[in-house]
């Protein structure tokens, strides 16, 4: 194993160069799914998810697959991490078994010891603070139907105090985009965060912006974004929730205000007559389900990237040339 070893912890985990080289690589995934097999063997993926997921567990397990690899369910419960034997060993064993390890859990520190300990590539597959792989498949989504990121006016609307505002504000910023959280004070992105974007900021041209007003924040802007108002972990505080973010609802009204050719993501599941109206998510600018499938494809991009910058696999180029042919 190479002693640089690649993790995929937070956005901006990922230079603008690297995230704009991943997005490509995942676009070229998504035209020839099963060219390409940088896990053949198969390697084996290690997958864990401690918080319900969907979206995220199939399209690993079917992105792992279409790599030549072979996706690894572990039972986090079952495992007792960080209970039946500290995050540090499981790391040290999981990293003896498996290629790559994907872990969905709750606190950030958790998913750097088991980077700190694995010897292997982990991936952040959502914790309480970033939700890096689904901004992934956010880009790719918006690449597709705007033709380009740079210079694009993105408005999150709703609670930004989570993970998906956090990585909002850096894998935006990364990519040259001007992200406008339209949310209530009090619910606006961490504040090493903020920081942390502007200075990516000054590199790319992209910035962030706090309106308290969700009709200044989507005034002409390209693309709308919004997510659940009641984020895993946050149940018994539903209601007060709802009461808080009423106000920044994607209604048709809202949209109305923005580009007229502009597009609607929510990154699911979603809640309609709640954080959007159902004629928003089911009309004619939401792109929800291409956004969905783009999990599959931006995955296998990032594991394809991470698995050759850590010595796991050759690149691409290289396959091709040692085969005479994509793989
Ligand atoms: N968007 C997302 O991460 O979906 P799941 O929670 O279903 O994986």
């Amino acid at each position: 194993m190479s002693s640089a070893v690649r993790s995929f912890l937070r956005d901006d985990d990922l230079s603008p160069a690297e995230q704009s080289h991943v997005l490509d690589r995942a676009a070229a995934l998504k035209a020839a799914p099963y060219d390409h097999k940088p896990l053949a063997g198969p390697r084996t993926v290690a997958t864990i998810y401690d918080k319900p997921t969907l979206r995220t567990q199939s399209s690993f397990a079917a992105g792992i697959a279409e790599l030549g690899g072979f996706p690894m369910l572990v039972d986090g419960a079952l495992a007792g991490i960080g209970v039946r034997e500290s995050v540090a060993d499981v790391a040290r064993v999981l990293g003896r078994q498996a290629g790559v390890i994907v872990w969905r859990t709750f606190a950030q520190v958790k998913l750097d010891q088991m980077a700190a300990y694995a010897g292997v590539p982990v991936v952040n597959a959502l914790t309480d603070e970033f939700h890096p792989c689904q901004l992934l498949a956010d880009l790719l989504t918006i690449r597709e139907h705007k033709g380009t990121l740079a210079g694009l006016t993105v408005a999150f609307l709703g609670d930004a105090a989570c993970n998906m505002g956090n990585s909002w504000a850096l894998a935006g910023v990364t990519a040259g985009m001007h992200v406008r959280f339209g949310a209530p004070e009090g619910y606006v992105p961490d504040t090493e965060v903020l920081a942390r974007a502007d200075e990516i900021g000054k590199a790319t041209g992209g910035s962030v912006e706090l309106h308290t007003d969700a009709s200044s924040a989507v005034a002409d802007a390209d693309v709308l974004v919004t997510d659940t108002w009641v984020s895993m972990g946050k149940e018994d505080e539903a209601a007060a929730r709802t009461a808080v973010f009423s106000p920044y609802s994607l209604t048709t009204a809202l949209v109305s205000r923005a580009k007229p050719d502009a597009i609607v993501l929510h990154c699911l599941p979603a809640y309609r007559g709640k954080e959007i109206d159902a004629e928003v998510l089911d009309g004619p600018q939401s792109v929800v389900w291409d956004e969905a499938e783009n999990r599959r494809h931006a995955q296998k991009a990032i594991l394809a990237f991470l698995a050759e910058q850590s010595g796991i696999s050759a690149p691409s180029a290289e396959l091709v040339e040692a085969h005479g042919t994509s793989r």
